[in-house]
């Protein structure tokens, strides 16, 4: 048999009884070869008995796939992050010298064929930014003259000191740091699975009532998903509690592809064992025996670790045929992405993990009723799976909770701060602080001009009294025309281009997009050939008419919050940087 049927057939074998089989599958290939060679789709159709262009659809969907071989011989792969906050710490430059020095350009080889480039939207390394990746190894803080350095040793780590990152700790942070996460011990002796062990009790003794006592604390607590679109997450177990079905599934939403955002890395990669404990106990409570983590492409470390915890958690009895004794079965597997950012969508994500391409699902039906397989699924954010562990381990933390907060947005949030601060990190305070407040924390330097709250979707504000002002919360930010989202807040310095900030984003858009609705697929194609022309200064004004009208059918007819978001970047950048992007 060749070597590379034996590694398809390997990876088959290893993804018996695993949900995510073609990633699984491809992206083992991808780790070996580099690349998806013609034998391997066939072969892979074939094992799992589907179509080779079911193959092709589903690998044609992901950026980090490509059916072409490396440059026919050994080249260094270039990998630059053209995100917002790398952008506010200077990519712009950076991307320039590196196209220059080495004469390359995206998705293309140098002439002597040493070296590949190709970008990606945001590490989750935001915090230390610019950042870059070459052959798989991640550097930080890349400025033109250490970029020479990298390229020179391929040894960055004996130039710099790793990059520190500030870490303000409340509720599901506290742990982070003080724990080897790797170590069930150490987690459990600083309070661990006491949630998971409360859980397990009350069910027991009392069946569906304790279920739903669970249920209604986490009502109680008003505690609102955190992956973005803040949905109560008692009403969410809830209707899949409710859900008659023998099969039920619990997701971890660990996809985070918003710019500037890096919590759920931080805390899968310090504290995993609270996101853990919290799908168990959402298993528990709504009656599933199955979950699985979907992690996005680029977060190697998290992989690692969650990979070994898995592993530790079967062998100690916290996952598997009857969990500590309790008589309830439940299993998790991690599944990896290929760089995808509308995946993180909850529909699409489903569809990715049925071997499908990622495109959004019209809705209703909900997830909660039809999810993962038709199945009643409970998907949640990282974070949220931390928060209701903390919520649920004991009636003070539940107060406490309620105590912290906005009226609609109750305990805190883990505010992600990057781009031109001298503190960049993650600052978990109550909801309601303000952006100034925010800024002091984190050191926002004198030049700095304007934030984009909220990732690639979120409004830019500049940081005039009317805005410092802004109180972080849902309702705090919704009010002043822009949304909070997963609490990314990127700073960008006076001097920034933002017409260049204005392409690169509707780069983003085109790039991203998953094609299944029109509104979306053509709007964002039309929006960058139309600023293209304004930019030329072709009939200006009747073209800036056209781009409203394209952003108010995207608000309005987009089947997904991705193309329905577009408009509040633009608008905004409009709105308040006008004169710098068209120049008039
Ligand atoms: C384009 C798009 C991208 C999204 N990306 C993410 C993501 O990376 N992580 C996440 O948790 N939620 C993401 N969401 C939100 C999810 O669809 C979903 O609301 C979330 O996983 C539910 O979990 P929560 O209730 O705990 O927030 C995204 C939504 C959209 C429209
Ligand atoms: S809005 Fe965009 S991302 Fe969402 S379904 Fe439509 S095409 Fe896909
Ligand atoms: S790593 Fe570049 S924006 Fe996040």
């Amino acid at each position: 048999m060749k070597m590379l049927d034996k590694l398809v057939l390997r990876l088959t074998e290893e993804t018996e009884g695993r949900q995510g089989s073609l990633f699984y599958i491809l992206n083992g290939i991808n780790e070996e070869l580099g690349y998806i060679p013609e034998e391997a789709v066939l072969q892979t159709a074939e094992n799992l008995n589907i179509s080779k262009a079911e193959v092709y659809g589903f690998l044609s969907f992901f950026r980090n796939y490509k059916t072409d071989a490396a440059g026919g011989g050994a080249y260094h792969k270039i990998v630059v992050c053209r995100s917002e906050s790398c952008e506010a710490s200077g990519s712009k430059q950076l991307i320039e010298h590196i196209k220059a020095s080495l004469n390359l350009d995206f998705g293309k080889y140098s002439p002597d064929g040493k070296y590949f480039l190709d970008y990606v939207y945001c590490f989750g390394h935001c915090a230390a930014s610019p950042a870059v990746g070459v052959d798989g190894i991640l550097y930080e803080k890349v400025k033109p003259e250490v970029f020479d350095k990298i390229i020179k040793t391929l040894d960055f780590n004996k130039l710099e000191e790793p990059v520190e990152l500030k870490l303000a700790k409340s509720l599901i942070f506290k742990r982070c740091g003080d724990i080897n996460p790797l170590s069930v011990g150490d987690y459990v002796d600083k309070g661990g699975f006491g949630a998971l062990r409360r859980v397990i009790a009350e069910i027991k003794s009392k069946g569906d009532e304790g279920k739903l006592l669970f249920i209604n604390e986490l009502k109680r607590s008003k505690l609102r998903g955190r992956g973005g679109a803040g949905f109560p997450t008692g009403i969410k177990w809830e209707t899949v509690f409710k859900e008659k079905s023998e099969v039920k599934y619990i997701i971890c939403n660990a996809d985070e592809g918003d710019s500037g955002a890096y919590a759920d890395r931080i805390i899968l990669e310090n504290d995993p064992l609270s996101v853990i404990e919290g799908m168990i106990i959402a298993g528990l409570i709504t009656g599933s025996d199955y979950g699985c983590i979907y992690l996005r492409a680029e977060y190697a470390g998290a992989k690692s670790i969650i990979e070994s915890v898995l592993g530790l958690l079967k062998d100690g009895g916290y996952l598997g045929n009857d969990i500590l004794g309790s008589g309830f079965d439940f299993d998790i597997d991690l599944i990896t992405g290929a760089g995808s950012y509308v995946c993180g969508e909850e529909t699409a994500l489903m569809e990715s993990i049925e071997n499908k391409r990622g495109t959004v699902r019209q809705r209703p039906p909900v997830p909660a009723v039809s999810g993962l397989y038709g199945k009643p699924t409970v998907i949640n954010n990282v974070l949220t799976f931390a928060y209701a562990v903390y919520i649920l381990s004991d009636n003070s933390n539940l107060e406490y909770f309620l105590s912290l907060g906005t009226e609609n947005s109750k305990g805190t949030m883990p505010f992600q701060v990057s781009g031109a601060v001298k503190n960049p990190g993650i600052f978990e305070l109550p909801f309601g602080v303000t952006l100034k407040e925010l800024l002091k924390l984190a050191g926002a330097d004198e030049n700095a001009e304007t934030v984009q709250i909220g990732g690639p979707l979120g409004a830019y504000f500049p940081l005039s009294a009317e805005f410092l002002d802004l109180n972080l919360s849902y309702e705090g930010v919704s009010e002043k025309g822009g949304l909070l989202g997963h609490g990314g807040i990127v700073v960008f310095g006076g001097g920034t281009d933002m017409k260049y900030r204005l392409l690169s984003s509707l780069d983003f858009f085109i790039d991203e997009s998953c094609g299944k609705c029109a509104p979306c697929r053509i709007g964002t194609v039309r929006l960058k050939e139309l600023f293209e022309r304004i930019l030329k200064k072709q009939n200006i004004e009747e073209n800036l008419k056209i781009i409203d009208e394209i952003l108010e059918s995207m608000k309005y007819l987009s089947l997904c919050g991705f193309g329905a978001g577009v408009y509040m970047p633009v608008r905004s950048l409009l709105a308040y940087y006008k004169n710098e992007i068209i120049e008039a």
